[in-house]
């Protein structure tokens, strides 16, 4: 990695237009003071002008019951061998408290809108086994408890686990299968006060007399697909219904509506045209609009199949990277573009965007206990398409009030996988811990200057963005997170702050001599981010963000 360097005061005040003791930067052009350095890039963070607060939501997960995802990455059981906690793996428990996770989404994705709840709860030994949603997708050889659903772990256990890592809850609610009382009577199990309703007294009796006081509530999931099926506006009609008069018990309740995938413009249209169709005081009943994007397709326009067009995980070259990281580079047209058409019905945009599904999806054949559905290893790749989608979160904070990583361990763009006593943070898991200093900052506009990265795609040239990231303040402690696209340049970039001055600070930057590096059970630390003061003998900083690369600037403002 190279060392990053500063330039002397001496130095600066002769290249610096302003030269005044302050470290400020003229408005127009904003780039004009000429750099006696060989910095090829740079970065102009404006501090005058926040956009709003980073919702600490942003930086959420997403835990289905699927394969691998709840027994053996979160459920152990309590008489295992791995060291648990009242049954949930305790070195997830204790990397997830790192990371700050402000919020877990549970029991699916497609899995809950097969789920009874109800089965979930009472005494273990007499909880039923179920057929799981996923039993059909999971091969002969794989466990028992990846096919029936023994409920071991439901409602109170996925509770214990949030309060033990911090999180809060947000359950996602079967519309496609269980009436709208089903969907009442859960949150009255879940928030009615302690010996109010024989659903209390339940809860009491497994050790729960307080409630647990759920505000989010996913109404169905992808409902125009395996949640039912539904039109947008037979949709639109369920979520009325299920979510007219649902029991408050003193407890705020953000109900979530099963939004679009992708450009699904028509669903996001359709649905809310039938929303306010019965006034538009019926937009308040919404507090998202769940939005749900997957970079699947590497294949670079030749089909827009399913199977065909996924890539590999591990094995990919330089036109699969950066095909990937174009497909996440659509997550910001996917932002604008559905705010806008959300705009159309609700002016004064109270309703939000809940991004509550995103990741990379490769085909199978990288999973770190083989047969498990789903599941993919995740490289440096997905390091840097991860940092680019929260710095876009973070870019856009007044739309996004949510978003949920698919999925949080032994999934697809999981932050951990674990096999029995075997276990690692992935790449994308040291993206998270890097990133959590942004929550609840005040995100600001930061202005990228960069070569573009220029390649041949195919026989055509094509080109991508040289550096993007986000910033954001709390106090006097600006947080800059930067992606370099780039697999072989490094960028010597000259950071700049309009209206502030830079005291001292840290760089943090994850990266690796291998594009493909991943973290396994057998090396589990191959890829893991590195940490260096920054010497601020200078006023500007001048830092090289190395190829293939997500960085975090810790500064402090003078
Ligand atoms: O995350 C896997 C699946 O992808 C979810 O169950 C579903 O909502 C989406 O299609």
């Amino acid at each position: 990695m190279t060392e990053p360097a500063l330039i002397g005061r001496r130095k600066f005040i002769r290249s610096s237009v302003m030269g005044a003791g302050c470290f400020l930067f003229s408005r127009t052009p904003p780039f004009a003071a000429a750099s006696p350095t060989a910095a090829d890039s740079r970065i102009e963070v404006l501090l005058g002008e926040p956009l709003g607060t980073i919702s600490p939501n942003i930086y959420g997960h997403f835990a289905e019951n699927l394969s691998g995802v709840i027994y053996d990455g979160i459920w152990v059981g309590e008489n295992s061998k791995v060291p648990n906690l009242n049954g949930i793996r305790k070195e997830l428990v204790e990397e997830m408290r790192k990371i700050k996770a402000p919020v877990l989404r549970y029991p699916g994705g497609c899995f809950a809108d097969s789920y009874d709840w109800r089965d979930g709860i009472g005494p273990a030994d007499k909880r039923p086994r179920r057929t799981n949603f996923w039993a059909q997708e999971e091969s002969a050889s794989s466990p028992a408890n990846h096919h029936y659903d023994p409920n071991q772990f439901g409602t109170n256990e996925f509770i214990r686990f949030c309060k033990l890592i911090g999180s809060q809850p947000y359950l996602a609610a079967n519309v496609r299968s269980l009436p709208a009382e089903a969907f009442y009577q859960w949150v009255e199990y879940c928030n009615s006060p302690a010996g109010s309703t024989t659903l209390a007294d339940t809860r009491a009796s497994a050790g729960y007399a307080d409630p647990f006081g759920v505000r989010f509530w996913g109404v169905g999931n992808e409902s125009w697909g395996c949640g039912g099926n539904f039109t947008a506006q037979e949709y639109a009609v369920e979520f009325r219904r299920y979510t007219a008069w649902v029991p408050r018990y003193g407890q705020e309740l953000s109900f979530i509506a099963s939004g679009p995938s992708d450009e699904g413009w028509d669903w996001t249209r359709g649905f809310l045209e039938e929303i306010v169709r019965k006034g538009p005081r019926e937009l308040h009943s919404i507090y998202g609009l769940a939005l749900h994007y997957y970079a699947w397709n590497l294949s670079r326009g030749r089909t827009k199949d399913w199977n065909e067009g996924k890539g590999d995980a591990l094995k990919f070259d330089l036109l699969d990277w950066y095909e990937l990281m174009r497909q996440g580079d659509v997550m910001e047209s996917l932002i604008n573009g559905h705010w806008q058409v959300m705009g159309e019905f609700d002016k004064d945009h109270s309703v939000k965007l809940v991004v509550d599904e995103w990741g990379p999806w490769y085909r199978p054949g990288s999973e770190a206990t083989p047969g498990d559905l789903l599941e993919q290893t995740p490289t440096l790749r997905d390091a840097v398409f991860s940092g680019m989608t929260l710095d876009t979160f973070n870019r856009h904070p007044e739309k996004v009030a949510m978003a949920n990583c698919a999925q949080l361990i032994n999934c697809l763009n999981s932050l951990y996988l674990a096999h029995e006593d075997n276990f690692c943070v992935t790449p994308v898991g040291h993206v998270f811990a890097m990133y959590a200093a942004h929550q609840g900052g005040q995100a600001l506009p930061t202005i990228f200057s960069a070569p573009s990265v220029n390649y041949d795609r195919d026989g055509k040239p094509a080109s991508f963005w040289g550096l993007k990231g986000s910033a954001s303040l709390r106090d006097k402690e600006l947080v800059l997170t930067v992606v370099n696209p780039h697999v072989s340049e490094a960028r010597e970039t000259e950071v700049g702050i309009r209206g502030g001055s830079l005291k001292s600070g840290t760089a943090t930057t994850l990266t690796h001599s291998d594009i493909h590096a991943h973290n396994s059970f057998a090396d589990r630390d191959l890829v893991s981010p590195k940490t260096r003061a920054l010497d601020f003998k200078g006023r500007t900083l001048i830092y090289s963000f190395p190829p293939a690369s997500v960085s975090k600037l810790a500064l402090t403002l003078g």
